[in-house]
């Protein structure tokens, strides 16, 4: 694992990693054991994996824990789900702020239980000086939703005379979506084995590295990380320009 790590760039590292953390049910029916045995052990990866982006400086992680169609999952597992939030941050806060990770949550904040929002209110505020890791949990979540928000703020805006159509620009759009605070993710990760993006930051992810691994959440610790980065700075980003311009212009693998 030291191995791995020492290849990794720290000069070209992603500013801003997504996962989506796919495969705790799976992982846990492997095992014979109930699918919520899984998310249990999906937040020791979750530990992992903010400890990992702490110690290598990235400056955002944003992490799918629960989207807006996980509310149709049975009621059982939504309640545990939440319990287990409440209870991480619960938890987990006094390290985030000795760690310098800021939290923040993206979704229909509103939408969560009572006891999930005054704990990710309470973790939010503890940790808002922190400069280190922005960690933003997107709970109850949808893109789509998203972006359907954000143009309707606009109309309003547009309707009561405070901003002209022809001032929307891609740079005003993205200030009315949740993630106004934070650049788009250079590299996505879903775990798993399934190659979709699930409603995940689908304005965002425009120009994202997609990186998917069969591995199960549960399973994803650091050394998964590293190889992703590895894999990630091997890559060449283009923009739509060609290989050729991008050497001569020696733009960096970022
Ligand atoms: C997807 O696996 C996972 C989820 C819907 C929940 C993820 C949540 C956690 C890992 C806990 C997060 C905790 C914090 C504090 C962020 P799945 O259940 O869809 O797995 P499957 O596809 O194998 O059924």
């Amino acid at each position: 694992m030291t191995d791995l790590l020492a290849q990794v760039d720290r000069n070209r590292l992603p500013q801003h990693i997504a996962i989506i953390m796919d495969g705790n049910g799976r992982w846990a029916r492997d095992r014979g054991e109930d699918r919520v045995y899984g998310h249990y052990e999906g937040v020791v990866s979750v530990r992992e994996i903010v400890d990992a982006c702490g110690e290598l400086g990235v400056g955002y992680l944003t992490l799918y824990a629960f989207s807006a169609e996980n509310w149709n999952r049975p009621k059982a597992e939504v309640d545990a789900l939440m319990e287990l939030l409440v209870n991480t941050i619960r938890k987990e806060v006094d390290d985030l702020k000795k760690n310098n990770v800021r939290l923040h949550v993206i979704g229909d904040f509103a939408s969560l239980p009572e006891m999930a929002q005054k704990e990710m209110g309470e973790g939010m505020e503890m940790t808002a000086m922190n400069t280190g890791l922005n960690l933003i949990l997107a709970l109850s979540y949808s893109s789509r939703q998203e972006i359907v928000m954000a143009a309707r703020k606009l109309a309003e805006m547009a309707t009561n005379g405070t901003l002209k159509p022809e001032d929307i620009t891609d740079e005003v759009f993205h200030r009315c979506l949740d993630t106004a605070l934070f650049p788009d993710p250079e590299l996505m990760i879903r775990t798993s084995g399934e190659n979709r993006i699930s409603n995940f930051l689908l304005y965002q992810l425009a120009y994202s590295e997609l990186y998917f691994t069969p591995v199960h959440w549960p399973d994803f610790r650091k050394h998964n990380l590293y190889e992703a980065l590895l894999d990630y700075q091997r890559r060449e980003r283009r923009f739509g320009k060609t290989s050729e311009q991008i050497q001569k212009n020696n733009i960096p693998n970022v």
